[in-house]
């Protein structure tokens, strides 16, 4: 099999998941792909910190030794912040490279320039990742439910916030010592102001809003509120007459009326978002074909972001493989050798 070599650019909590996932995939690839995938340079800006499980030939802090490396072809951005990964990725785009990334904070702000320069070089720009962690929420917005005049897509999109409200309501925790639980468990961004302020949901609503409603939406567009003014007293008093407090992104466009916003709200105790509960995300969407749909599962952290990563890695090696999408039911699927079920 021929192989595709891969630059990974951010070895954090998603980094270091999508690195370890593809090495739990390997054997697979060739079946998935139709090639093997290797990732050859990651960068990282501390070389002497220590890296569970990624071999320290593989690390570098020379950007410039992967972008003029003819043998990388796709790169995965997961460093997070706008520069230096807007210019990287330019960069890469522009030097025919294929790109992933989970970075929100960059989408929501200069998304349409990423995506005209990915058109230019018609090269792929693939973000799975950057709302709802795991859940897979962009393509089957962008494709799956295409058919739709969607009007509505509203749910829960920041597991930090998330995780949080749901310790102080079922446990008693205070804010602070659930934000400490969520860093640690790598929920949280570099900054959690992000988190807790609601920017990071607003950036996400923002682009789930772009991509549903065909419009350019930008964070400025969003009008956020954080979680930072909630307390106990609002938490308890809230469950007495048995509401729930949860962080909401909603986003409308009826009769030519666009509205973004993230908030806290009091829903019913019984409503399915209620229940949502830890770091998972659920997002609904509704269409004037579907109705209602929902997307559910864990928002954020190592592996479920970096399944979402490596799905859009398949994907993008898939398409440079067969100069196709690699999708069910597309010709290009049916090349991919297919074991007999049980071998
Ligand atoms: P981390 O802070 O854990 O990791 C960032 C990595 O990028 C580090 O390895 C860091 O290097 C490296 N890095 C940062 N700046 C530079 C630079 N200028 N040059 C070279 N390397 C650099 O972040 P996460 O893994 O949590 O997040 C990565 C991205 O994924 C962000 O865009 C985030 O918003 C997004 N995301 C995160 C999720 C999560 O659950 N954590 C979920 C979905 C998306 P070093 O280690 O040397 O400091
Ligand atoms: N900090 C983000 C969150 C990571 O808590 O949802 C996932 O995007």
């Amino acid at each position: 099999y021929k192989e595709i070599k891969v630059a990974l650019l951010g070895a954090g909590t998603v980094g270091g998941g999508v690195y370890k996932l593809v090495e739990r995939r390997t054997a697979e690839m060739p079946d998935k792909v139709g090639a093997e995938l290797k990732i050859t340079k990651v960068l990282v800006k501390n070389l002497q910190k220590k890296r569970e499980g990624i071999p320290s030939e593989v690390l570098t802090d020379d950007w410039e030794g992967i972008i003029h490396d003819p043998e990388i072809s796709i790169v995965i951005e997961l460093m997070g912040g706008v520069e230096p990964a807007r210019t990287y990725i330019l960069q890469a785009l522009e030097a025919g490279k294929n790109v992933v990334t989970a970075n929100k904070d960059l989408l929501a702000e200069h998304g349409q320039e990423l995506m005209e320069a990915a058109e230019r070089n018609h090269r792929d720009l693939c973000f799975e990742a950057a709302v709802g962690g795991g859940i897979p929420i962009i393509r089957p917005l962008k494709e799956c439910l295409a058919g739709n005049e969607i009007t509505e897509v509203m749910g829960i999109v920041n597991g930090t916030t998330n995780y949080i409200l749901t310790k102080m309501t079922q446990e008693g925790w205070d804010f602070d010592d659930a934000l400490k639980e969520a860093q640690r468990l790598g929920f949280a961004e570099a900054d959690p102001t992000a988190d807790v302020e609601g920017l990071d949901a607003g950036r996400k609503m923002a682009i789930l809003a772009s991509i549903a409603f065909h419009s350019r939406v930008t964070f400025k567009d969003v009008d956020v509120k954080g979680i930072t003014k909630i307390t106990a007293k609002d938490i308890q008093y809230a469950k007495e007459f048995g509401y729930t407090l949860k962080l909401l992104g909603v986003a409308r466009n009826e009769e030519g009326k666009m509205e973004v916003g993230v908030s806290p709200m009091m829903i019913p105790s019984t409503h399915p978002l209620a229940n949502v509960n830890d770091s998972f995300n659920a997002v609904f969407v509704h269409g004037d074909a579907v109705d209602d749909a929902m997307f559910q599962g864990r928002g954020a952290g190592e592996f479920p972001t970096a399944s979402a990563v490596v799905g859009d890695l398949i994907s993008v090696a898939r398409d440079m493989q067969y100069d196709c999408c690699g999708r069910i039911g597309c010709s290009c699927y049916k090349n991919l050798s297919m074991k007999p079920a049980g071998e």
